[in-house]
């Protein structure tokens, strides 16, 4: 109690000693997200749009729990922190700091402002009733838009000031012990229906000549300079829009940084990832948010956001592989805050971590009466969170470890494709050969029984991820795959010994029995419950 009191006296008086802020880093093309300074995995749970209430906390924690999650993704609504202009209410955020730290989570904070799913729906009533001062964008005709104007600059200094309130309370209230670990601004940004503003002032912005820092990024398509039309053509409304939203954002992360710094990212309604190349905005997603396509404009001008990250909600293989690649950037660490919940999802955590994202997190894991189905499942008990908690649990114990290890380059994996084909994995020197549907012993060349696809293999729902940790030595993590490792093109190699397993708390590979015999002969069958295997290969001389 004392010493409580104590440290609160000392935060106050700005003595305490601060902890050592979550920041991402990047080397060699791959990120990591520094957390007490070591590379740490968000293997996050993302709660429901209205669960930002102390009475709707009880059953977010006990999904996260059951998921094994080791971070919560929570809103907090600007309508909520600023009720009225000027008066600040944190409460929610105290009572949200504290109980994550009972329950040994760490949070993602997610600014709902300006704009969530592109509606000003979470703004105060006092934003929502005056729109003279907060004007939403016009069309053409002059006809109001749904959607706040990038160009209101009165929405902006409101929105920046409650954000930059929050950031000063979080300093306050989590600097020594960094609960939080990064914030998203505002949600799902940009605007359905409309291209862009066409309201004066955003018009005569449109005339202006594209400024140098975008020519610089986002490639010219008919001009090497002049305004947006003779410089991007069809693309023009599109892009600007893109630009006059990321420039928004930006100064409102800037500020919030200012006061208090933490890695901040956006989220995105995605464009069709297999449209390419991607043609100009036809209605068909929502214009100026940070769709792959404009990734380069976020990043120029809005240079405060760390991360732009991709909302994965269709789960047809192709188009999660196709996305997977277009957000993994050496400048754009691949971070997946939300994904839907149906089980399909669930084999894609190892295409996600195999390929050295920083974390995951499915969307409405929460207990509360409410399925966002058909994006989601419809389940709203325990069974949400089975397909997930499958795979954390394996990842859940050696998160720091796989971190470290794919921030060096170390991991790759793969998710069964829709096609359910074979696939492989390449390491230096070795490949791992996966093939899917079978059963756990024998071969299907053999006919009959043999040849048929194995039971409870009518959906896809295989996945592997795969750690190098030596040049001959690998972690396998995976479920309803077979694997076979073979060397590299044009040289030798055997398999040495495979041992199951898993590692404990010091880092250290405590194996549990040694696959051989029906285990190996037929490749390495991963069951429907994942195991982690740890595979020593050879070379004979
Ligand atoms: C994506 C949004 O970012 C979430 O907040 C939520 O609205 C889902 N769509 C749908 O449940």
């Amino acid at each position: 109690m004392l010493r409580s009191l104590l440290l609160s006296l000392l935060i106050g008086a700005g003595l305490a000693q601060a902890g050592e802020a979550p920041r991402l880093v990047q080397r060699d093309g791959r990120h990591a997200l520094l957390v007490d300074g070591k590379p740490f995995l968000i293997l996050g749970a993302q709660a429901h749009n209205s669960s930002n209430y102390p009475a709707a906390l009880g059953p977010v924690w006990a999904a996260a729990l059951d998921l094994k999650a080791n971070t919560v993704l929570m809103p907090v609504a600007w309508e909520q922190v600023e009720p009225e202009e000027g008066r600040f209410d944190f409460s929610f955020v105290d009572t949200l700091l504290q109980q994550a730290r009972q329950q040994d989570k760490r949070l993602v904070l997610l600014w709902f402002a300006t704009w969530k799913n592109t509606s000003p729906q979470y703004t105060p009533a006092w934003v929502k009733l005056d729109p003279k001062r907060f004007p939403t964008m016009l069309d053409k005709d002059g006809k109001p838009s749904y959607c706040l104007s990038p160009f209101g600059a009165e929405t902006l200094k409101a929105d920046q000031r409650a954000f930059v309130a929050l950031m000063s309370h979080l300093k306050r209230i989590d600097a020594r012990q960094r609960t939080v670990l990064m914030v998203q601004v505002e949600n799902e940004v940009g605007t359905y229906g409309l291209v862009r503003d066409f309201a004066p002032a955003a018009q005569a912005a449109f005339e202006q000549p594209v400024p140098a820092a975008v020519l610089a990024r986002q490639k010219p398509k008919l001009a090497a300079s002049g305004t947006w039309r003779e410089v991007y053509g069809d693309y023009a409304d599109e892009y600007f829009h893109a630009w006059a939203i990321a420039r928004y954002i930006g100064q409102i992360a800037a500020a919030g940084k200012a006061v208090y710094e933490l890695p901040m990212y956006v989220n995105n309604a995605l464009r069709n990832p297999l449209e390419q190349p991607p043609k100009p905005w036809a209605n068909n997603f929502s214009s100026g948010g940070p769709s792959w396509d404009v990734i380069d404009i976020y990043k120029a001008a809005a240079p405060a956001l760390d991360v732009v990250s991709p909302d994965l909600y269709s789960p047809e293989s192709v188009q999660i592989e196709a996305n997977l690649r277009l957000f993994q950037r050496p400048d754009n660490a691949l971070w997946i805050p939300e994904f839907g919940s149906k089980p399909a999802y669930g084999r894609f955590i190892y295409a996600m971590l195999g390929r050295g994202a920083i974390g995951v997190s499915p969307f409405g894991i929460d207990y509360f009466n409410y399925s966002n189905h058909p994006l989601g499942t419809q389940a709203t008990n325990q069974t949400l969170v089975e397909p997930f908690e499958r795979v954390y649990r394996l990842f859940a114990p050696i998160q720091r470890l796989w971190a470290q290890w794919a921030f060096d380059g170390k991991t790759r994996g793969i998710a069964e494709a829709d096609d359910r084909q074979p696939q492989q994995l390449d390491f230096p020197g070795w490949t791992a050969k996966l093939s899917y549907r079978l059963g756990r012993f024998g071969e299907t060349s053999w006919g009959g029984e043999f040849a048929k696809p194995a039971a409870g293999t009518e959906e896809p729902h295989g996945g592997a991820a795969m750690a190098q940790i030596a040049p001959d030595q690998f972690i396998l993590i995976g479920q309803r795959v077979r694997v076979r490792m073979e060397p590299a093109e044009g040289t030798q190699g055997l398999m040495l010994r495979v041992e199951q397993g898993q590692f404990d708390d010091a880092g250290r590979w405590v194996m549990e029995r040694v696959w051989n015999g029906d285990q190996v002969d037929w490749g390495l069958n991963l069951p429907a419950e994942p195991v982690m295997l740890r595979i020593t290969m050879a070379r004979p001389r």
